[in-house]
């Protein structure tokens, strides 16, 4: 089996080829290949030298000859532009996340027309396809059956890839699944350009001894996930077997992962309570009507049972997640060693 996962070194890429480096499995089929394509490779990362990874480094688009020079049997396509730069940048965030979907979506159908295996493709959407419009109030809580209204270039770029993977799996094309992921906390490195980078801000900073500022009101309530639950989220729709009852993907619809819902106050006193009064004290409140703006249309309350029937939860609280971060990133709490290093972000 050849997998490959765009972009690779970005934050989940990094994660999910990780742990399909641990199981060096895909559904309980041996992995042959994993295929690791971004336009940033950074340095020396233990999975760029695994003996089953092959690199592909460059812009997707010029390099989707090299992705499909052998058959691809599974492809997570992570690789996209963040949603504060989306919308800073109009034709950045269509170049990045249409354009770039659309080319990979023909290369694979061009595999499946040439007798290949059918591409089973994983694209990873985001709660910002979601959003209330004008006289359009959202229901109490959302679930795939909700009409989605995104608020911003960023969801809907990801709401017209939804469709346009449904639509190629509807005619044979790919099987194809979608992911909705929730917002990514905490993320390790530097702040990245996405509106919601203040959320793993306010907490990453703070155990760094960074101050941070936090640019929304203390009640607005987020739906957020660890990035231990979104990998698994991603896997899990990705191996699902089609089908009806617990563990099948049925239909398709995207399933959206579940989600955590705390207040921005709630994140706030857990850090308190965690690392104590002097970190939580260089979080500054600072309000940016922008990015609260877009921050503010994402919904914060779902009702998961697409999920849940295929045996994903969210994280139990706030608390665990900051815990899961202390875990897995002992390297980026103040006292013990300096923060990882930057990268670039696309
Ligand atoms: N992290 C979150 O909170 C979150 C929430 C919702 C949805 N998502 C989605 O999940 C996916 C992964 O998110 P992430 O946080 O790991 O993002 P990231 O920004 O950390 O990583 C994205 C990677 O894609 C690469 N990339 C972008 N455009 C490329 C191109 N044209 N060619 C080659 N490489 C390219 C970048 O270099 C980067 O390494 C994205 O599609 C994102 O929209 C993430």
């Amino acid at each position: 089996m050849r997998v490959v996962i765009t972009g690779a070194f970005g934050f989940l890429g990094h994660r999910l080829a990780t742990t399909l480096l641990q199981t060096r499995t895909f559904g309980g089929v041996p992995i042959e290949r994993l295929v690791l394509a971004d336009r940033v490779v950074a340095p020396g990362p233990p999975v760029a030298t695994d003996p089953l990874v092959d690199l592909v480094h460059g812009d997707l688009t010029d390099r989707l000859a090299d992705i499909f020079a052998h058959p691809v049997d599974v492809l997570f396509h992570l690789a996209a532009a963040v949603s504060a730069e989306c919308e800073a940048d109009f034709d950045l965030g269509m170049r990045a996340n249409l354009d770039t979907t659309r080319a990979l979506l023909e290369a694979a159908r061009a595999q499946t027309a040439a007798g290949g295996p059918v591409p089973r493709v994983l694209f990873a959407s985001s709660l910002a396809v979601y959003g209330a419009g004008p006289g359009l109030p959202p229901p109490a809580a959302i679930s795939e059956a909700t009409l989605p209204v995104p608020q911003s270039s960023y969801g809907t770029q990801k709401l017209i890839c939804e469709q346009l993977i449904a639509d190629c799996t509807r005619r044979g094309f790919i099987d194809g699944r979608v992911a909705r992921l929730m917002t990514v906390t905490v993320r390790p490195g530097r702040p990245n350009a996405a509106a919601s980078g203040f959320l793993s801000g306010i907490i990453r900073e703070p155990l760094a001894g960074l101050p941070a500022t936090c640019p929304v009101r203390p009640d607005l309530a987020v739906a957020l996930s660890s990035p231990r639950r979104a990998v698994d989220g991603l896997l899990c729709v990705a191996q699902a077997e089609r089908g009806t009852g617990p563990g099948r993907l049925e239909g398709r619809l995207p399933v959206n992962l579940p989600a955590l819902t705390v207040s921005v106050a709630d994140m706030l006193a857990t850090l308190r309570q965690v690392a104590g009064d002097a970190v939580a004290d260089l979080v500054t409140m600072s309000a940016d009507p922008a990015v609260e703006a877009i921050v503010a249309s994402w919904p914060a309350v779902f009702d998961n049972r697409r999920a849940a029937a295929l045996g994903l939860r969210p994280d139990p609280d706030f608390r665990s997640v900051v815990q899961d971060y202390l875990t897995d990133h002992p390297d980026a709490v103040h006292g013990t060693a300096p923060a990882q290093p930057a990268r670039r972000t696309p």
